[in-house]
């Protein structure tokens, strides 16, 4: 049967991870609507593009040619033809990719990308921001993780080796923007599932979302 879960939640509450080993334990595919972002963000950045400017923000979203790897192991990004893994995870992207996002004609370009590739799939685990709510409503299973500040700071400063405090400052920065932007804020949609991951181990969060879609 056809299958779609939806995982939306702010950064470090383990969506990446989480959503991952989900698609891997369901024999399905993933996709990282973050990374979308990520790389039309690295695309303005190389452009030089202003970034309080909207419209100029938009041409380049449209002219940039996206390739997004769904394998749950292994998943590689291209934009325009270069491979930006690594790029876009680094300081500059994620520095500017809230202002980026906060575009609403980037947003409509996306998420008609995203909703394609759903389409074209069997089972897919769909991880960001605005899943349950917009991207994908209908999905079999909607949910929204969420940890303490401290823990989700903790987590992502252990995946890139940087300073707690300071990432947990820059979280902060970017939950206040994606929350508050006028088009699809992130929020927990009325019927998604919180599951608050905080003291939670990997494995028991996916057992706990496979029961959840067997249930
Ligand atoms: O991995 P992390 O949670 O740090 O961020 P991400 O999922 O890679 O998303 C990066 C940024 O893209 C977010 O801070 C949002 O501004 C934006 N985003 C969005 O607006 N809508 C989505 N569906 C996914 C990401």
């Amino acid at each position: 049967a056809r299958c779609v879960v939806a995982v939306d939640g702010p950064s470090g509450s383990g969506k990446s991870t989480v959503s991952r080993r989900l698609a891997t334990a369901l024999d399905g595919v993933y996709l990282d609507t973050g990374a979308m972002y990520r790389a039309v963000t690295w695309a303005v950045l190389q452009a030089g593009v202003d970034l309080q400017d909207p419209e100029a923000i938009a041409k380049i979203a449209q002219e940039t040619e996206l390739s997004i790897g769904t394998d749950p192991v292994a998943p590689h990004f291209f934009a325009n033809g270069t491979n930006v893994d690594g790029p876009i995870r680094g300081p500059e992207v994620t520095g500017a990719v809230s202002a980026v996002a906060a575009v609403p004609a980037v947003r409509r370009l996306l998420v008609e990308q995203q909703r394609a590739l759903i389409a074209g799939t069997v089972r897919i685990v769909v991880e960001g921001r605005d899943i349950s709510s917009v991207v994908a409503p209908d999905a079999d299973l909607k949910v929204y993780l969420t940890a303490s500040a401290a823990a989700r700071a903790q987590r992502r400063s252990a995946e890139d080796a940087t300073d707690v405090a300071a990432t947990q400052a820059d979280l902060a920065r970017r939950d206040r923007l994606d929350s508050s932007r006028a088009t699809d804020p992130l929020r927990q949609a009325d019927d998604a599932v919180e599951v608050d991951t905080t003291g939670m181990g990997i494995d028991e969060v996916v057992s706990h979302l496979l029961d959840l879609l067997n249930s």
